[in-house]
């Protein structure tokens, strides 16, 4: 399983990337505000960073627009793989630039009828947002499961790219579905190093080390 970033903040993408464990990076208007830098620029920077895909994503509602933004964000850096949303003119989009050669991640989605589309559209990878299912009470990780199943049937070659993922389980979840990519914010990437009896047992260790009085070298 590959896993992206899902930050515009190059402070927390260098130091997982420096860890090896960073094969792209997701980003999108939100993330953009939240970095307080420019778009061009932080992207830019990203891209000479990390080696594979960095999702940068269109903001216009028209898919000639979107097409446009698209090839401007794909002149940032090769990796740059073009974010469009899941709508009629994003599906527009995703074919043209595609269909050129670009990489391209769509996103927002909600159904396995909307990624069913965004397969046949020619997407790159497609972006089920499982958090946002279950702030509805509904089951994103049974849309990761669907697709799955659905992209297998036919043997689709777009990539499911689980998205919107707020916890270690929405992460070893997905991988155990069988999700192509995971795109988390560091900080979830991060806990997952965590467990309640690795500190319970390092504190115990410590304790009885601190007790032989000897030292290491
Ligand atoms: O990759 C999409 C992601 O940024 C959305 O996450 O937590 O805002 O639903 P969230």
């Amino acid at each position: 399983m590959k896993f992206f970033v899902d930050t515009a903040d190059t402070a927390a993408i260098r130091e997982l990337n420096d860890l090896g464990m960073v094969d792209g990076v997701t980003t999108n208007p939100s993330l953009i505000l939240k970095s307080g830098r420019a778009i061009a620029e932080v992207t830019r920077e990203i891209c000479e960073m990390v080696q594979g895909p960095v999702s940068a994503e269109v903001v216009a509602a028209d898919a000639q627009e979107m097409i446009r933004e698209g090839k401007h964000l794909a002149q940032i850096a090769p990796n740059i793989a073009v974010k469009v949303p899941l709508t009629w003119d994003g599906l527009k989009a995703c074919k043209a630039l595609s269909s050129e050669g670009h990489m391209v991640n769509v996103t927002l989605c909600f159904s396995a009828a909307q990624a069913i589309l965004a397969a046949k559209a020619g997407a790159t990878f497609i972006s089920p947002f499982i958090g946002r299912l279950d702030d509805l009470n509904l089951d994103g990780m049974q849309l990761i499961e669907d697709i799955r199943t659905i992209y297998d049937n036919y043997d689709v070659q777009t990539q499911i790219l689980a998205a919107s993922i707020r916890s270690v389980n929405h992460i070893t979840d997905a991988a155990r579905i069988g999700a192509d990519v995971i795109t988390a914010p560091p900080a979830v990437i991060k806990a997952m190093a965590s467990h309640v009896l690795t500190d319970k047992g390092l504190d115990q260790f410590n304790a009885d080390w601190a007790k032989t009085g000897q030292k290491i070298g």
